[in-house]
């Protein structure tokens, strides 16, 4: 996958940006907040429609501006596209090839992109919710029809919440939440199955990577920890049928009843799973160094890579700020894993002796909103 022209107007600080991309990495370089981020997450955002920044998409417009737009010209398995994406305050409108996107599942699969960012430390201490939303993103542009399972999954849980809220003393309670089980344990299934699989996927493929990355003896390891059926999975083979799991996870949903009226929510679903990250056996989350976690973050990240891969198609990968803190050993490492993909994009925030190892890429100068050409 290649992006051949990307076009910007007013989105952060890039009040007008046209690009056209030669082949090879690309090096975006400039000093702190001129919007070498904002470039990146202009691609990531048309690719997903999220930003790792914010979910507001107000802040992702220029001030003083009403709307932005981005567009990119791209080559997908051989054939060209056009994604385009307009926001104004309140909406999103995507259009690929001219023809507008109805729904926001139409949206993932077409351009597929993987954020390095410093902010992927997060995967390992943030909260499970961090956790779960970056496996849904990588899941979604890996299978696109999951994004309807998700929002289905949420709409259920949505008016199953509202029900325990509104009705938490009712005699009839049990037959209120019972008329939202079936969507909920249908497409809850759906979505733990999935998602367990791609996570577990997921940590052989960075447990592999992080092998390399570090040259030690430790491993990496994890596993997916499902709350709506009271299991914990390690291995692909552990995780049960969809039907077995929508017989589990409704029983699990009756058994917690009267805890979720107490609580007046749902207190047992996939919304409410973890995936756990071991380092010879002690906790990532609670144990590991900061150096550790950074190579649990990229080794996750390089394995989403190679779980977005579809023939010889490599999904786009945008690199930001995330070499600073390593040893040249280690960029080396690193830089040798993603320097052969289709189209890399790397921010610097100046000359650094790293530079060596990428002499020869394409280099673009971010300077207070503007893009141009060269150092
Ligand atoms: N909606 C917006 N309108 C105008 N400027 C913005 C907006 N959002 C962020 N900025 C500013 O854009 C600048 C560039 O940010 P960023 O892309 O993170 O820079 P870099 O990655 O180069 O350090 C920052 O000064 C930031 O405050
Ligand atoms: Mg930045």
């Amino acid at each position: 996958m290649r992006i051949q022209n990307l076009s910007i107007q007013n989105f952060r600080n890039l009040e007008e940006v046209s690009l056209d991309f030669p082949d090879g990495p690309q090096l975006l370089i400039g000093k702190n907040a001129q919007g070498k981020t904002s470039l990146l997450e202009s691609i990531y955002f048309l690719a997903t429609s999220t930003s790792h920044r914010t979910r507001l998409t107000r802040e992702l417009i220029r001030a003083r501006a009403e709307t932005a737009f981005i567009k990119a010209d791209f080559i997908s398995e051989g054939i060209p596209h056009t994604l385009s994406a307009g926001l104004d305050g309140k909406t999103r409108r995507f259009r690929l090839d001219g023809e507008v996107l109805q729904k926001s599942a139409d949206l993932y699969g077409h351009l597929k992109a993987v954020f390095f960012s410093p902010e992927d430390l997060e995967f390992i201490t943030g909260s499970p919710n961090v956790r779960r939303r970056a496996l849904d993103l990588g899941l979604c542009q890996k299978n696109p029809r999951m994004i309807g399972h998700l929002l289905d999954y949420r709409r259920a849980l949505k008016q199953r919440n509202a029900v325990l809220k509104q009705n938490s003393r009712s005699k009839d309670l049990g037959n209120l939440l019972e008329a939202w089980e079936p969507l909920l344990v249908r497409e809850g299934a759906e979505v733990l199955r999935e998602r367990a699989s791609y996570s577990l996927k997921l940590l052989e493929g960075a447990s592999v990577y992080y092998d390399n990355l570090t040259q030690s003896a430790e491993e990496l390891k994890g596993e997916y920890r499902s709350s709506g059926t009271r299991e914990h999975w390690k291995k692909l083979d552990d995780i049960p049928s969809v039907n077995a799991l929508q017989e589990s996870f409704l029983k699990n949903l009756r058994t917690h009843q009267e805890r979720d009226q107490a609580m007046k929510t749902t207190t047992c679903g996939p919304h409410r799973d973890d995936v756990v990250l071991s380092i010879s056996g002690a906790s990532a989350h609670r144990y590991a160094s900061q150096g550790q976690k950074r190579s649990i973050a990229l080794s996750t990240k390089l394995a989403e890579r190679d779980l977005l891969v579809k023939g010889d198609d490599n999904p786009i990968l945008l690199v930001d700020d995330v070499t600073h803190e390593m040893d040249k050993n280690r960029c080396k490492r690193f830089f040798q894993n993603i320097l052969s993909d289709s189209q890399v994009f790397l921010t610097f925030t100046e000359k650094t002796a790293l530079r060596g190892l990428l002499d020869s890429c394409p280099t673009w100068t971010v300077e207070a909103g503007t893009v141009t050409p060269g150092k």
